[in-house]
Formats: structure tokens, C-alpha cells, sequence
């Protein structure tokens, strides 16, 4: 894994594609261009939604070669995590908010050999995360509160995305700061301004009528 955060990274988010045909909506946001294929999972008791599990998980790695970036928005991640390995995935966000022991869930996940993200939401202070910063690979800063797409971008976050860079500079962590909800053109320059390098769009990417150029602009090409 790259510790070039000059980099950007686009993750478009399948939670935006049209269910009925996933494997098509992945393999056209990989030929236009995205880097990574974000999956969101939802339980229906963490958030207030529920997507889907790791079948889907292991039906996108048949389709696609991209990168799954799993985003596990469910209560119990340590009880599912094994069966998201198990499917695919490649790097596996927990969140901080959920219940389980933290450092334990990730440990496990790079055990795997996956990435491990830690996932804070909006309301959700980085200083309740510092503990786990040195040895995570991905930070996970919600945009929007968890749970559907098409929402808007919460700008208050980024003093948190500063703050990240600043500590892993300080400090000499490595893990790469990734940002999601409501992010298109405007709002990814925003946080890369602020030193995100990993951006996740679903409605932005999915629902626009050229999908590689609204890739480019996330990227700021
Ligand atoms: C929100 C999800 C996001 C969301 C992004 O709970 O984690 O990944 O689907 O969708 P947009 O880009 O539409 O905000
Ligand atoms: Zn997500």
C-alpha cells in the first residue's frame, strides 16, 4: 500500500447503482477510471438502513478487479468480520461508535491481511480515536451521518481531517485519510485541501451521465 497521500484515490460507492444489475454498475465505474469499489453494509440497527452483506462482497470480487473497500456500518463488526474477509474484501472499515473492542477488531483485520479503517461519524471526536491511529491504515471521516447516500456534505468535518494530517505528520503514522458522503467536485477539493486523499462518492459518480469525467473532477484532473 502507497504512503503517497499526494495521490488521490476515487472510491465510487455501489450503494448508488442500480441494484438490479450490480456487476454491470461496477464494471462501468471501473472502466471509467475509479481506483477502488466502496461497499457500504448496513444492518438495519446501526444505521437505518439496510444494503446488503458479503454475498454481494464476493460477487463484485468476481465482477471487478478493483480494490473493495469495505465500510462495515453494523453493531456487531468483530461477530461479521470473518465472513467479509472471507468474501474479498481488501481493506475493512469499523466503526469507532459500534460495539466491540476496537483495537482488537482492527488487529484482527490486518491479521487477515487486509487494511484496516477506522470509521468516526460526524458527532464523533478524533481525540476518541487517537488511540488507534498509529496502527490503522485507513481513517475513515463521515461527511454526512451514515446511513443513506445523496446527502449533504457536512463541512464542520474537516477541521477533523486537518487535524488527522497534522497528527500522522507529527508523528510518522501512515495511515491514508479517506472521506465520505456528499462528496463531488467542489466539496473532494475541499477535502483534499484539508488533506483527505481518498474520496468515496456514490450519487456523484453513479447517477452523473459521464462517470469517468465526474471521476476526473473528484480527482481534481
Ligand atoms: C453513507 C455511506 C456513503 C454514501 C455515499 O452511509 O457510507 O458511502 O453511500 O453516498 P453519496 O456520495 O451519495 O453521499
Ligand atoms: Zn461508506
Amino acid at each position: 500500500m502507497t504512503t503517497d497521500f499526494t495521490q488521490p484515490i476515487v472510491a465510487p460507492s455501489l450503494l448508488a447503482g442500480d441494484f438490479s444489475q450490480l456487476g454491470e454498475e461496477a464494471r462501468r465505474v471501473e472502466a471509467a477510471g475509479a481506483d477502488w469499489l466502496h461497499l457500504d453494509v448496513m444492518d438495519g440497527h446501526f444505521v437505518d438502513n439496510i444494503s446488503f452483506g458479503p454475498a454481494v462482497v464476493a460477487a463484485m470480487k468476481k465482477s471487478v478487479g478493483l480494490t473493495l473497500d469495505v465500510h462495515l456500518m453494523i453493531s456487531r463488526p468483530d461477530h461479521y468480520l470473518k465472513r467479509f474477509i472471507d468474501a474479498g474484501a481488501h481493506s475493512i472499515h469499523v466503526h469507532l461508535e459500534a460495539k466491540h473492542d476496537v483495537a482488537a477488531t482492527l488487529r484482527a483485520i490486518r491479521e487477515a491481511g487486509c487494511l484496516a479503517g477506522l470509521a468516526i461519524n460526524p458527532g464523533t471526536s478524533l481525540a476518541g480515536a487517537r488511540e488507534y491511529l498509529p496502527n490503522i491504515d485507513l481513517l475513515l471521516v463521515m461527511t454526512v451521518n451514515p446511513g443513506f447516500g445523496g446527502q449533504e456534505f457536512i463541512a464542520s468535518t474537516m477541521d477533523k481531517v486537518s487535524e488527522a494530517a497534522r497528527l500522522r505528520q507529527e508523528n510518522g503514522w501512515t495511515f491514508h485519510i479517506e472521506v465520505d458522503g456528499g462528496i463531488k467536485a467542489d466539496t473532494a477539493r475541499v477535502a483534499r485541501e484539508a488533506g483527505a486523499n481518498v474520496f468515496v462518492a456514490g450519487t456523484s459518480v453513479f447517477r452523473a451521465g459521464d462517470a469517468a469525467a465526474a471521476i476526473k473532477t473528484i480527482r481534481g484532473q
